[in-house]
């Protein structure tokens, strides 16, 4: 299955390409101290090679890279755009230490048994079949190898101040037009059972908080784009009054000093069984 299948082609990003880029960059930067001392929690070491599925723009991979100096790390994604994107900003980095695959997480074409550690961050909740792809993953994973999926689930997205009394209902409408899509925007919660039914055993999960008094405004900023927003409402996926809050808690989040925001990530580990 070399196809996308999948919710996620930011040449349909709402915000647009550059914007969308951006978006994810302050979105990888904000999370990504907690979320390394958690991948070493999980087993990430140095020197391990590492696959990182879905890398995108290649925010995380430069991250990775710059941690892990004596590591091989290879980033896979099924864009050939974003892949030149992280190529051009990571050019610096040795071909020895660095390298880009442009495959599917379905049917990634790497051997067997070859990597220590992979990363999924954001792809899963945009995966029409996430099983095909965890099973993918496990077949490329060395015996005693860990998968560490990062991702999220509306049901504990988060919070923001002043509150938003209808962001549930909103939050509840763009997860069902993600999901009439494919995706599955309360991924978090499954995602135990995924890797379990995909042959993973130790697992492990844990909810990782970004808040803007910790991390900055700026993550929240882009989250909470009115640009984002605009073509729910245009297609009336999201109605007058949920679009009319919208406005006003991006409104709050960009100019009032009394504004803050929370959001959470979910992180599940599971590990190739040694012998299987
Ligand atoms: C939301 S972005 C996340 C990028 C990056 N992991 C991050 O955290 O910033 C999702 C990424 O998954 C990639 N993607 C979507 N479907 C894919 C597939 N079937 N196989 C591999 N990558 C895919 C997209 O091209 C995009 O780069």
């Amino acid at each position: 299955m070399k196809e996308r299948n999948s919710t996620y082609n930011i040449r349909h990003a709402t915000l647009g390409y550059q914007a969308e880029i951006e978006r994810l960059k302050v979105q990888a930067m904000m999370g990504w101290e907690k979320e390394f001392r958690h991948l070493q929690w999980y087993g990430l070491q140095n020197g391990m090679s590492v696959l990182e599925i879905g890398s995108g723009p290649g925010f995380i991979t430069e991250q990775l890279v710059n941690n892990l100096p004596q590591s091989e790390i290879t980033a896979l994604d099924i864009d050939s755009t974003l892949l030149d994107e992280a190529k051009a900003r990571l050019d610096r980095i040795p071909s020895s230490n660095l390298r880009f695959v442009q495959s599917s997480v379905y049917d990634t074409g790497l051997p067997d048994d070859s990597f220590d550690f992979a990363i999924a961050r954001l792809l899963f909740l945009h995966l029409h079949h996430p099983a095909e792809a965890a099973r993918e993953i496990y077949r490329v994973l060395k015996p005693g190898g860990k998968l560490v999926i990062i991702d999220l689930d509306d049901g504990i997205f988060g919070a923001i101040s002043p509150n938003m009394n209808l962001l549930p209902s909103v939050i509840n409408k763009l997860a069902d037009h993600q999901a009439s899509k494919g995706g599955n925007r309360y991924i978090g919660r499954s995602l135990p059972r995924l890797l379990a039914k995909s042959g993973y055993i130790d697992l492990d999960m844990d909810a990782v908080i970004q808040h803007s008094d910790l991390h900055g405004m700026e993550g929240f900023k882009r989250q909470f784009d009115l640009n984002r927003f605009k073509v729910f409402y245009k297609n009336g996926i999201i109605n007058e009054e949920e679009f009319e809050q919208i406005q006003q808690a991006s409104e709050n989040i960009n100019h009032s000093p009394e504004a803050y925001a929370m959001m959470t990530f979910v992180m599940a580990c599971g590990k190739k069984p040694e012998h299987f």
